[in-house]
């Protein structure tokens, strides 16, 4: 284990582990308890096993179930897989939920955990760079409704998350990739120099060198870290790790299921975000350049798609969870390192904005 870093929310502080390999160390009652883990069906026979063999070298009795692989098992009747799962292997309250994998079981095992006998602890096990550096740390559990996604869920805290970075070896480019939008989302909001970091290690992360991805998802884990421990409910400024959701979501929800990732339309949207922010906010043009520049060597988008999408778009984004007193609200940067959120913008700027792209 390379480094630590830590959560901190008084009792419900936690530590985040990350390095090449896994280390369950201390997270456990030295007297053994119950485990339930919870893979789904592409994480599990890659590194299910290996991981049921590490947390049992703990001491601890490990239950293993598995959930289709897929956003459709963030549903209400997965949940009941895994509370009855969780029954049948009797875990009670000492017990503990492991989900190994990326944000859908992150989420979907963490509303369990959350619920199960009214919230049992629960370890997060992040395989893709996206649970890495953005939803296994910060405690959002929930799960997806037809009406909306994570419609229903608990802000929910881990008692520890442990990342392996040689858990992402398995994972397909487009997905890993897509991770790394999230990753630029955290130079842009908080830290010039980490984007400057991530703008000189592109190769080297692209690559996957171990060294330099520990470094810059301890550095995306710390971020986030200090966010959420300012704003745990996302009253106020946790909205800003929403930078380029708005656009992003409206995009995904509109283009059709599956032709974007999520961290790919987030890179759109932080495009369109950026480009925003010069009108609105100015910020400056040669940092939107950086910002687009950036996002391409990764291969992911910075345009949305045709002129005709607009009002769809638009439409979409309306509907988002964000707005409030019918306003769309936007995170708009002032410069690298330096946003604000909660900024309506005026009509004409979306879709000149748009249109502009
Ligand atoms: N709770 C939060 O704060 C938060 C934040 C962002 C996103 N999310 C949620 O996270 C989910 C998206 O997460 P995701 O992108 O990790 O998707 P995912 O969990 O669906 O994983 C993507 C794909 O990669 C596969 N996979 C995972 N790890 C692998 C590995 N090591 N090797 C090979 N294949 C692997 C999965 O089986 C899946 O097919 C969405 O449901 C989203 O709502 C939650
Ligand atoms: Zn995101």
């Amino acid at each position: 284990m390379s480094r630590i870093v830590r959560v901190e929310l008084g009792e419900r502080s936690y530590e985040i582990r990350i390095g090449a390999g896994r280390s369950f160390e201390r997270i456990f009652p030295e007297n053994g308890c119950r485990v339930l883990l919870v893979a789904d069906s592409n994480v599990d026979p890659l590194h299910g096993e290996r991981c049921c063999e590490e947390l049992e070298a703990c001491g601890v009795s490990v239950e293993r179930v598995v959930v289709p692989a897929g956003e459709p098992s963030k549903s209400l009747d997965q949940v009941a897989v895994l509370y009855d799962a969780a029954a049948n292997a009797r875990l009670d309250r000492g017990s503990f939920i492991v989900a190994l994998g990326g944000g859908m079981v992150g989420d979907l095992a963490g509303y369990a955990a959350a619920t199960y006998m009214r919230g049992i602890r629960f370890v997060q096990v992040p395989t893709t760079l996206l649970a890495m550096v953005d939803s296994s740390v910060g405690g959002k559990t929930g799960i997806n409704r037809p009406q909306g996604k994570n419609l229903v869920g608990a802000f929910y805290q881990p008692a520890a998350v442990v990342a392996d970075l040689d858990s992402l070896l398995t994972l397909e480019q487009r997905e890993y990739v897509s991770g790394l939008a999230e990753v630029v989302k955290y130079g842009v909001i908080w830290d010039a120099s980490f984007f400057a970091h991530i703008e000189s290690q592109a190769a080297a992360l692209l690559g996957r060198e171990p060294a330099v991805l520990e470094a810059v998802v301890a550095r995306c884990c710390e971020i986030k870290a200090e966010v959420v421990a300012m704003d745990e409910r996302e009253s106020g400024v946790r909205a800003i790790l929403n930078f380029g959701h708005t656009f992003g979501h409206a995009l995904e929800n509109t283009a059709g299921y599956g032709r974007f990732l999520h961290g790919e339309a987030v890179a759109a949207g932080m495009a369109f975000a950026a480009k925003l922010s010069v009108r609105a906010k100015g910020f400056p043009e040669e940092q939107l350049r950086r910002v687009v520049e950036l996002l391409r060597r990764f291969g992911l988008p910075t345009g949305a798609a045709d002129a005709e999408d607009w009002p769809a778009i638009r439409q979409a984004m309306a509907s988002d969870k964000k707005v409030r007193d019918g306003t769309l609200r936007f995170v708009l940067a002032q410069g690298l390192g330096s946003v604000v959120f909660g900024c309506p913008v005026e009509e004409g700027s979306l879709e000149a904005t748009f249109r502009a792209q």
